[in-house]
């Protein structure tokens, strides 16, 4: 999709479709009140009848309005008209709700007013980006492996923002740019995310990672099963031995900021499936497991964001990649394994796999002296029970870090929502025979599974996010969301000063 902004008159725009937005009073926002008295109060008459109520999201296609240069005209709800303007999630409903309107029609390109009304304490900027990474979500396919693709596709290729001011196109300009990154990192978390485990495998994230850096100039080295012992990452090695693919551990660097800059470091669980291994999950829904490497997919999109922005900014992406599979080498319950901080665990349910890859991925980031570190992981069915779709899971060894990613999950309508760490949690992880088990007795199996964690994460300023319940969706709409990218790519814009 192309994106642009001009400005001008919207009654005098040619285009395939423009789109305009109107209150749940009734009221018309100046572009639409522009159209309207051009069009002779048809706009009016209509809103009079009771045909457009407003509702955000809720859209009316109006054909040959007279004095109107546009082909089409898509009246838009914005909700209630509020005191300093919109709230976020009316401006998000409208965005959606026009996209898929659009597409609908023939139109190939469409000049949208919408980012010319307030919204409650965003600027032009967010406005611009969060249009850009709603329109590039809403219009995602996954057919790469369908033989015959969908073959009528939306004629849209092309989507304009009217400006109120021609002075405003320099402020733009940086927005279209980064709202771009932001959905094509996404995209690439989607798509990775969607490609099943039988060809996402360790190897092919490899690859990936590999073309990735040669594409973007980023440093990539893939540790292979060889070099992780040598370095004693038992925990990993541990879970890889169940299957016949090769685990890798595979590191890619940003260098954007000074040389002496601390590196922000990413980790993502890079579960390729996991069956639970000898700990055997149930069949129903088994094949969602495919998505247990949506940690690892979120810093693919992140290290793309940053490339193609050349953030300011020196970003490690860490991934631990293995299948979890029952095998006859698999690990079974009550084995002990030794990590590479040294410690010790007794695995007592295989299926806690993904903090047995982590806390060795985790440890093995102390090395790049981090900035801070954050990890990124689907981690337990727990966090889904608690936080739903909505909300992924935040905990963290750091309150500064803790609320700074927070603030910007709120402003990338991707949020997350805190969990305590206290110590008292620490005490429903103990073990008889080793340093400590890989799951915790009854409840907080989110808490729990950060708290084990939090046990290799001392040397540095450390979150974690859960994001089992937000990296994809089940059912009809089933797909991996690009979430959490849109969150972590503020974080890492903020960092850099872009924001
Ligand atoms: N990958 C799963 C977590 C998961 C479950 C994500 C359901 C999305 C949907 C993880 O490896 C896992 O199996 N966790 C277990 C932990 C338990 C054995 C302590 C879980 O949550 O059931
Ligand atoms: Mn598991
Ligand atoms: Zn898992």
């Amino acid at each position: 999709m192309e994106f642009s902004t001009k400005a001008g008159s919207p009654e005098k725009q040619k285009c395939g479709c423009l789109v305009v937005g109107l209150f749940e009073d009734g009221k018309l926002t100046e572009s639409a009140a522009a159209l309207d008295r051009a069009g002779g109060g048809l706009i009016s008459e209509l809103v009079n009848r009771g045909d457009m109520k407003g509702k955000a999201g809720s859209t009316l296609m109006l054909h040959h309005l007279t004095g109107v240069q546009a082909q089409r005209v898509l009246l838009v709800g914005l909700g209630k008209e509020e005191e300093g303007g919109i709230k976020d999630k009316a401006f998000r409903d409208a965005l959606n709700g026009a996209v898929r309107a659009v597409t609908a029609t023939g139109a190939e390109d469409a000049l949208f007013c919408l980012s010319r009304e307030e919204v409650a304490g965003r600027d032009l900027g967010w406005k611009l980006r969060q249009a850009i990474v709603l329109a590039e979500s809403a219009l995602y396919r996954s057919d790469g492996m369908k033989s015959k693709k969908d073959d009528k596709p939306p004629a849209l290729a092309k989507i304009g923002f009217l400006l109120k001011h021609r002075a405003e196109g320099e402020a733009a300009a940086d927005a279209l740019l980064q709202g771009r990154a932001i959905a094509a990192g996404m995209n690439l978390a989607k798509e990775l995310a969607d490609v099943p485990a039988n060809v996402c495998t360790p190897g092919y994230l490899a690859e990936q990672a590999k073309k990735q850096g040669k594409e973007f100039k980023l440093k990539v080295d893939v540790l292979d099963r060889s070099d992780m012992e040598k370095l004693g990452m038992g925990a990993l090695l541990a879970v890889a031995r169940g299957s016949h693919e090769p685990p890798k551990f595979i590191v890619m660097h940003h260098h954007g900021g000074k040389k002496k800059d601390k590196p922000v470091v990413l980790v993502g669980k890079g579960i390729t499936f996991d069956s639970g291994g000898i700990s055997l999950k149930p069949g129903e829904g088994m094949e969602d497991m495919k998505y247990d490497m949506c940690g690892a997919a979120s810093v693919f999109g992140c290290m793309k964001m940053a490339a193609l922005l050349d953030l300011p900014l020196n970003i490690v992406g860490v991934i631990p990649a293995t299948e979890n599979l029952p095998g006859g080498s698999a690990i079974k319950p009550g084995d002990i394994v030794t990590s590479l901080s040294g410690q010790t665990i007794e695995i007592l349910n295989t299926d806690a796999e993904g903090r047995l890859i982590l806390c060795d991925a985790l440890s093995y980031a102390e090395r790049f002296q981090p900035e801070c570190v954050v990890d990124i992981a689907t981690l337990t069915g727990a966090v889904v029970v608690a936080l739903g779709a909505v909300a992924s899971g935040l905990m963290a060894n750091d309150e500064e870090l803790a609320q700074e990613l927070l603030a910007r999950g709120q402003e990338a309508g991707d949020r997350a929502w805190q969990m305590p760490l206290w110590d008292d949690y620490q005490e429903m992880l103990q073990s008889n025979f080793a340093d400590m088990p890989n799951i915790g007795t009854k409840g907080a199996g989110s808490i729990t599974a950060a708290c084990f964690l939090a046990r290799f994460t001392k040397a540095y300023k450390w979150a974690h996010l859960d994001i089992a319940g937000t990296a994809w969706k089940s059912g009809k709409e089933k797909g991996a969301t690009g979430r959490p990218v849109p969150l972590l790519a503020h974080f890492l814009l903020k960092r850099a000063g872009k924001l």
